[in-house]
């Protein structure tokens, strides 16, 4: 995994943030802790409202996967403001990258910093063969993470699960979504070509 290190203007801030892609066996302690406490600041109330339940311990140790690679943003001062998290893997049998998180400060949300990370994240996947697609899950009832993913062309994927009726009259409803897109591969295709 090459570096990525950049700095950025958000729009309708004058503040300089800066950019770094790093390994999760290379993330500190509080950079880690600022990453879950964003996680709770923006879902926590969608975890609890779904089947999955808000479970802080499994979560951190799904964070401290060593092959999860997260996209900092990170304030003048030092701190996370926003972060991404992806990971190479296989889908039923198929190589993808796929993006455990996404989240922004409420202060960066709709400032287009979420579509540059999601930029950086396709072009990674673009200079990464044989990756050939981007899968992400998301609960339904985050509408405004629909909107932002289908803004970017994903669509439900074939794997996604669907109701079921189940044994003794109950029925299973999923409240989440799998949602993927194909990578496109083309020469400087991103904000900085990188490979993962
Ligand atoms: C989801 C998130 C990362 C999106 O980043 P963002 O910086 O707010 O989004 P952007 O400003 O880059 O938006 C890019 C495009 O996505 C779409 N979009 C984003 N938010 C939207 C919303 N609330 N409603 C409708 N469309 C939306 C728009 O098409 C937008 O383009 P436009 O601004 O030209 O209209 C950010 O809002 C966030 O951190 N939300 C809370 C955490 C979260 O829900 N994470 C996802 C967990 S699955």
């Amino acid at each position: 995994m090459t570096n990525l290190s950049e700095s950025i203007f958000v729009s309708g801030t004058h503040v300089e943030y800066s950019l770094a892609l790093i390994g999760a066996g290379s993330l500190s302690n509080v950079d880690l802790d600022a990453c879950y406490r964003l996680i709770e600041e923006t879902s926590r109330a969608d975890y609890e409202a779904s089947t999955t339940g808000w479970k802080p311990i499994k979560k951190i140790a799904e964070m401290k996967s060593p092959e999860l690679r997260y996209i900092l943003v990170k304030s003048p001062e030092g701190s996370v403001c926003g972060f991404t998290s992806l990971m190479p893997t296989y889908e039923e049998g198929e190589p993808v990258v796929y993006c455990y998180e996404i989240h922004l400060k409420a202060e960066l949300q709709r400032t287009g910093l979420g579509r540059l990370l999601m930029t950086f994240l396709e072009s990674a996947a673009a200079h990464t063969p044989p990756i050939e697609k981007i899968m992400l899950t998301c609960f339904l009832r985050n509408q405004n993470a629909l909107a932002f993913y289908k803004s970017f062309g994903f669509a439900e994927d074939p794997i996604s699960p669907v109701p079921k009726k189940l044994r003794y009259g109950r029925e299973f409803i999923p409240d989440y979504v799998i949602m993927s897109k194909n990578v496109k591969r083309k020469a400087g295709s991103g904000v900085q070509d990188q490979s993962l």
